[in-house]
C-alpha cells in the first residue's frame, strides 16, 4: 500500500473506532423539564438522567431532591426503589427530607450550639432542643443552580449552592457543588464539594428512602443488611451521641453478617427503644477518605441488591421509623412507618460538640470533598421466607 492509502486506512479504522464507542454510551443522556415554582417564585426543574441500559434517575434542583430511582430487578424489570412524589406542592408541603441533599450539617447539633475558635455559633433548632439536617431552611429546601455535565461512563448532573454567611446561624460563605452521576454500571455516585471563607462545620449527606421492592410496596423489614461497622455510636433520648462508641458485638447492632432489618427492631434494646427502631450512626470500619464498600443490602422477592461506598466515617441508619402513614407519595401510595429505610453517609452526630470525633471543621482555603455510591444490581437472591 502507498503511505497515502495507509494514511486512509488508519483514518477509516480510527473514525469507526469512534463511533463504535459513542454508540455504547450514546443512550446516557440527561432531559429537562419544568417542576413548577417555588413560594418566592423561583423556578424548579426536574431533570431525567437515563444510563445506557435504561435505568433512571430523576433530580430536582429543589433541595437536589432524587425524586425517582428506575433500576431493573433480577429479570431486568425497572422500578422506581425510592419514596418521594410526583409534584412540587407536595415536596413544599413538608415532608421527611425525602430524597434530598442534607446540609450545612447533616443530622443534629445537641441544643444548637458550637465553639469555634472561641465563639459560640448559635443554629436554628427545629428538632425538640436540637438541630437537625440544617436547620429550618437546610439544603433539602433552597433551590440549587443545575447543570448537565458530560461523563464518559453516564449521564450527571451538576449543581452548585452558595450558602451565605449566617444563614441558619452557620458561619463563612459555603460554596458547595454537589454533582449526582448514574454510571452505565448502575451507580449513583453522588460528589460532595465545598469550600468556605471564614472556618466553619460541614458534613453533607444525602436522605433518600430505598424499599429494593420497590416503592410504597410494603414494609422495608425482610431487607438483609450488612455493615461493615465494628462499633456504633449510641445516643441520649434526644438523639444525641452520648461519646460512647459501642462494640456492636451481641447487640441488634451487629450487622457485620448480613440480617433482615427487622429481625431485631423490637427487641427490647434501650437504643432501640430510644430512636423508636434504626436511626443511628454506625462507625464505619476503614480509612476515612478511603472510598470503600461499607453495605449492601438486598430484597429476595425482586432480587435487587443496593451496596453502599463511600469515603465517609459514618453510616446513619434510618428505619422510617417516623413514617405514619400521613403521606402519599407517588402512584398514590400511602407510606407507612418503615416503608423506606436511609444509609445516610456523613460525619458522626454533634461532632462540632465532641472533641474526640473525626472532625467536621473545614478551614478557609481548604476543600471539602467526599464521595458515596449507591450501586445496583439485579443479583440473583433465593427468595427467602418473610418473617
Ligand atoms: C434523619 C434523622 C431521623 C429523622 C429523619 C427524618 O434520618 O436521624 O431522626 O429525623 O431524618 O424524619
Amino acid at each position: 500500500m502507498k503511505p497515502v492509502k495507509v494514511l486512509y486506512f488508519a483514518l477509516i479504522c480510527s473514525a469507526m473506532i469512534l463511533l463504535l464507542n459513542l454508540n455504547a454510551y450514546g443512550q446516557a443522556k440527561v432531559t429537562k423539564e419544568g417542576f413548577g415554582k417555588t413560594p418566592d417564585g423561583q423556578d424548579a426543574d426536574i431533570y431525567t438522567l437515563t444510563n445506557s441500559g435504561g435505568a433512571e434517575v430523576k433530580i430536582t434542583n429543589y433541595g437536589g431532591i432524587v425524586t425517582s430511582l428506575r433500576v431493573p430487578d433480577r429479570n431486568g424489570k425497572l422500578d422506581d426503589i425510592v419514596l418521594g412524589f410526583d409534584n412540587l406542592d407536595a415536596y413544599l408541603k413538608g415532608h421527611a427530607y425525602f430524597g434530598a441533599i442534607i446540609g450545612r450539617y447533616g443530622n443534629r447539633i445537641a441544643k444548637g450550639r458550637f465553639t469555634l475558635h472561641g465563639v459560640e455559633y448559635k443554629l436554628a433548632v427545629n428538632n425538640g432542643e436540637n438541630h437537625l439536617h440544617g436547620g429550618t431552611k437546610g439544603f433539602d429546601k433552597v433551590v440549587w443552580n443545575a447543570k448537565p455535565r458530560k461523563v464518559a461512563n453516564g449521564a450527571a448532573l451538576e449543581l452548585t449552592y452558595l450558602n451565605k454567611d449566617g444563614e441558619e446561624g452557620y458561619p463563612g460563605n459555603l460554596s458547595v457543588k454537589v454533582v449526582y452521576t448514574l454510571t452505565n454500571a448502575n451507580e449513583l455516585k453522588i460528589d460532595y464539594s465545598a469550600t468556605t471563607d471564614k472556618d466553619t462545620v460541614v458534613n453533607l449527606t444525602h436522605h433518600s428512602y430505598f424499599n429494593l421492592a420497590g416503592q410504597g410496596n410494603g414494609d422495608i423489614l425482610n431487607h438483609r443488611l450488612f455493615v461493615n461497622a465494628a462499633r456504633f455510636t449510641p445516643t441520649d433520648a434526644g438523639s444525641i451521641p452520648t461519646g460512647e462508641l459501642r462494640s456492636v458485638r451481641g447487640t441488634p447492632f451487629d450487622f457485620t453478617r448480613a440480617t433482615t432489618i427487622g429481625a431485631r427492631i423490637n427487641q427490647d434494646y434501650e437504643q432501640l427503644r430510644l430512636g423508636k427502631g434504626y436511626d443511628h450512626n454506625f462507625v464505619l470500619n476503614g480509612k476515612i477518605g478511603t472510598l470503600r464498600r461499607v453495605a449492601r443490602v438486598s430484597e429476595s422477592t425482586s432480587g435487587r441488591a443496593m451496596e453502599v461506598w463511600t469515603t465517609e466515617p459514618g453510616m446513619q441508619l434510618y428505619s422510617g421509623n417516623f413514617l405514619d402513614g400521613t403521606l402519599t407519595g407517588k402512584d398514590g401510595k400511602v407510606y407507612q412507618q418503615r416503608y423506606g429505610f436511609c444509609l445516610e453517609t456523613q460525619h458522626y452526630p454533634d461532632s462540632p460538640n465532641k472533641p474526640k470525633f473525626p472532625t467536621t471543621v473545614l478551614r478557609k482555603g481548604d476543600r471539602y470533598h467526599t464521595i458515596t455510591i449507591y450501586k445496583f444490581s439485579p443479583k440473583f437472591i433465593p427468595p427467602q421466607p418473610r418473617m
